[in-house]
């Protein structure tokens, strides 16, 4: 049995876990769930957004599956997910993106799997405004790449390469441009590259990758980025199998990792048994696989893929199904 701290937020959040928690329990998953609360209604209860039990859960436990989260707006804290991947530097967001059943798209045998740094580059959120002589705004943002993060988070995506079979990883960057920052990305990603001489290295321009990403995304692999690149090509990424409804999402660090669903808490359907766990099911898939219960991850996946060819009888209306979140969980639990 695993230990894995629960955390099923706000809004939909305990519809799509419940469902979660009920299909991973079917498909025989050996996980011990920790229930702990975070986001709106932990601020309700407790007056803080992050209760300081929860913390100290996922200290002792270390991996954990999250609902969304509301961010209490003028409570002057913080974002929660944020202080959740800074705490634990939680470096590396992973975000697979593979062609599902059923799901409209124009794009088919789309499989890859993106790889963005989380914890740097423009998104440290050092701005300022510049005092100028003509009264004109004037503001300025710095951006910081170190040798150190690069190494880990690109070293994490060959590292994903091998453990998965994969067979290339593209590296995205500017160093045309910005030939320090996302020039040294690029530098430790050759270095890098050479140790893994069964895995083949190709690097591309932001906006080529861009163009290549709707023009043939069946080509890439892996990829791996730099966090502003990462955080608009995952969701390039995720468009071109549907959209955040129905891919998952991970943050890992050298010793804890969270899973999560990339959508928000959807308060305009909470309660109407229409949410789709789709998102935090795939999430929680990742999670079985980062666990060592691949097997189980692989029996949810072909249940859901099932279900899915029988979309417009079991899915929910946002994939164009007449169903609930309740007949999908039916459904896989009855495929598996
Ligand atoms: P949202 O993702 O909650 O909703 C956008 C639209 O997508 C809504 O129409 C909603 O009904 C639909 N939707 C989202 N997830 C769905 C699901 N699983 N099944 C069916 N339909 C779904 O984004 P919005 O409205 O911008 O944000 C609402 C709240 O969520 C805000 O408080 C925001 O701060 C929070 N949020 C939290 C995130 C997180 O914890 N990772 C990420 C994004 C937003
Ligand atoms: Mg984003």
């Amino acid at each position: 049995m695993k230990n894995v701290v629960l955390i099923p937020g706000d809004g939909i959040g305990a519809e799509i876990t419940n469902s979660v928690t009920t299909i991973l329990e079917e498909a025989g998953a050996e996980i011990n769930w920790i229930e702990c609360s975070a986001g709106l209604k932990a601020y309700e209860e407790t007056g803080n957004p992050l209760p300081e039990e929860t913390i100290e859960a996922l200290d002792e436990h270390r991996i954990s599956l999250k609902g969304p989260l509301t961010t209490p707006v003028g409570s002057g804290f913080r974002s929660v997910n944020v202080a959740l991947r800074q705490k634990f530097n939680l470096y590396s967001n992973i975000r697979p993106a593979r062609t599902l059943p059923s799901i409209d798209s124009p794009f088919r045998g789309v499989d890859m799997v993106l790889f963005r740094e989380n914890t740097q580059g423009l998104y440290i959120g050092k701005e300022e405004w510049i005092e100028e002589a003509d009264n004109k705004k004037h503001a300025e943002a710095i951006a910081v790449v170190t040798e150190e993060a690069s190494e880990k988070i690109i070293r994490a995506a060959f590292e994903y390469a091998v453990k998965n079979e994969r067979k290339k990883v593209t590296l995205v960057h500017k160093a045309n441009i910005l030939k320090l920052t996302t020039g040294l990305f690029l530098e430790v990603g050759r270095k890098i590259a050479k140790e893994y001489k069964d895995i083949e290295f190709q690097d591309l321009i932001v906006d080529n990758m861009a163009m290549q990403m709707v023009l043939r995304p069946q080509q890439f692999d892996v990829v791996v980025t730099t966090n502003l690149f990462g955080d608009i090509l995952s969701d390039l990424a995720s468009g071109l199998v549907g959209g955040l409804g129905v891919t998952g999402a991970a943050n890992i660090g050298d010793d804890a990792a969270m899973f999560e669903a990339v959508h928000g808490s959807a308060p305009d359907i909470v309660g109407k048994n229409v949410a789709n766990p789709m998102a935090l099911l795939f999430s929680s898939l990742m999670m079985l696989e980062h666990i060592d219960q691949k097997q189980i991850a692989e029996n949810i996946r072909k249940a859901v893929y099932k279900t899915l060819v029988e979309k417009k009888v079991y899915c929910t209306p946002d994939i164009g199904g007449e169903g609930t979140t309740s007949t999908f969980t039916q459904a896989v639990c009855d495929n598996i």
